[in-house]
C-alpha cells in the first residue's frame, strides 16, 4: 500500500508555508540573518514539538517564523517544500500563508509573498506543480488588522486566490470576522475557514453561515452533530484533513482512533492534507501512509480521498478535469 500511495498522484489543500521551515534550514537562514534562536541546535528544537493543544504548537510555530526576514528566506522556504512535494507526487498544492505573522514583526507584506509567489511560479515551470496561494487572517487578533491585510493584498489579487483563518480557534469564532470575509467575498477571492479542529460545530456552522466558505479546514467536530454532518456532506463541501496535524495536537488521542473512516461513510468529501509538515511530522504521503496503516484503509478509500482532493480545488474545470485523468491513468495501471 505504501508503494501505492508514494506513486499515487495527489492535490494538497491544507498547508500553512510557515509550518513546512524545517529544524536545518530554521538554523541556516537564522544564521545568515545574524539570529539567535532559543535553541542549541537542530535536536533540542526538534525536541520542543511536544505538544498537547494547538496553542502549544502556535506559540512554537510563531517563534519560528520569526527568522523569516528577507525575500529570499521565503523563497528558500517555499522551495524547500516544493522539493519535497515533488518527489512525492504532489501535482497541485495550495498554500496558507500568514501575512500578519510577518507585518507585524515590521516585515512587508511584499516581502513575503514575492518570496512564497517567486518559488511557486519556478516549482511551477520546473518541477510542473500548479498552486494556489490563499492567505489567512490570524483569529486571535481583531477584525480590523484582518481588515488591513486584506486592504494590502487587494494590490495583489494576481497572486492570492483566497483568503482564510487560522491560529487560535477557541474563543476566536468565526463570527468575529463577518466583515472582513463579506469584503474579500465581494472582491472575488476564494472563502475557506479553519474550523472545528478545538472549536464546536457552532464554529462550523458560522464559517458556512456567516463567513460562507467553499471548504472547511479541518472539520473534525462537525461530526459531533449529525444534522452538521449531513449538511455539509449533502452540499459536497470538502473538508481539508490533516491526520498527522490531528494526532500531534491531540485532536485524536491515536491515528488508530481518526474518524476518516466515519466521515467517507457519512458522505463527507474528506480529504488528506499535511498541514505543518515540518512540526508534525509527515508530508502527504506520511499522512496517507501513516492513517492508512493505523485504520485500515483500503486501495478504494485511498483513491476517493486523492479524487476529493483534485475535484476540491479552486482550479478551473478543465484544469481539474485534466488532473482527475491522471489520477485515473494511474489507477489503470497501479
Ligand atoms: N490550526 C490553526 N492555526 C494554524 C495551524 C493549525 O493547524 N497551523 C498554522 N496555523
Ligand atoms: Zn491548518
Amino acid at each position: 500500500m505504501q508503494t501505492f500511495i508514494e506513486n499515487l498522484p495527489k492535490a494538497e489543500l491544507h498547508l500553512h508555508i510557515e509550518g513546512t521551515f524545517e529544524p536545518e534550514l530554521m538554523f541556516e537562514i537564522a544564521q545568515r540573518n545574524e539570529i539567535d534562536l532559543p535553541f542549541e541546535d537542530v535536536e533540542a528544537l526538534r525536541k520542543a514539538y511536544d505538544f498537547s493543544r494547538l496553542q502549544d504548537f502556535l506559540d512554537i510555530y510563531y517563534q519560528g517564523m520569526n527568522v523569516l526576514r528577507e525575500e529570499q528566506d521565503f523563497y528558500d522556504l517555499t522551495w524547500a517544500y516544493l522539493t519535497k512535494i515533488h518527489k512525492q507526487n504532489v501535482l497541485h498544492t495550495e498554500i496558507f500563508f500568514d501575512p500578519q505573522g510577518h507585518t507585524d514583526r515590521g516585515i512587508p507584506f511584499e516581502t513575503a509573498l514575492n518570496g512564497i509567489y517567486n518559488a511557486l511560479q519556478d516549482g511551477q515551470k520546473q518541477l510542473g506543480i500548479s498552486f494556489g496561494v490563499i492567505m489567512c487572517f490570524l483569529r486571535h487578533l481583531d477584525e480590523d488588522a484582518a481588515m488591513a491585510t486584506l486592504e494590502q493584498a487587494l494590490a495583489h489579487k494576481d497572486k492570492i486566490i483566497g483568503v482564510g483563518l487560522d491560529s487560535s480557534e477557541m474563543g476566536h469564532p468565526p463570527e468575529k470576522f463577518t466583515n472582513v470575509f463579506a469584503r474579500a467575498k465581494a472582491e472575488g477571492f476564494h472563502i475557506v475557514a479553519h474550523a472545528g479542529e478545538e472549536g464546536p460545530p457552532e464554529y462550523v456552522r458560522q464559517a458556512l453561515d456567516v463567513l460562507h466558505v467553499e471548504r472547511i479546514d479541518h472539520g473534525n467536530r462537525a461530526l459531533e452533530d449529525d444534522v452538521l454532518t449531513q449538511r455539509i456532506a449533502k452540499s459536497g463541501m470538502a473538508l481539508t484533513v490533516c491526520p498527522l496535524s490531528n494526532l500531534k495536537l491531540c485532536v485524536v488521542d491515536d491515528l488508530k482512533n481518526h474518524p476518516i473512516k466515519k466521515m467517507l461513510k457519512a458522505g463527507l468529501k474528506a480529504t488528506i492534507n499535511s498541514d505543518d509538515p515540518a512540526y508534525f511530522g509527515g508530508y502527504m504521503n506520511e499522512n496517507f501512509g501513516q492513517l492508512a496503516e493505523a485504520v485500515g484503509l483500503t486501495r478504494d478509500e485511498i483513491a476517493t480521498l486523492a479524487r476529493n482532493g483534485f475535484e476540491a480545488t479552486f482550479l478551473p474545470k478543465d484544469q481539474q478535469q485534466a488532473l482527475v485523468a491522471k489520477l485515473d491513468a494511474y489507477l489503470a495501471t497501479a
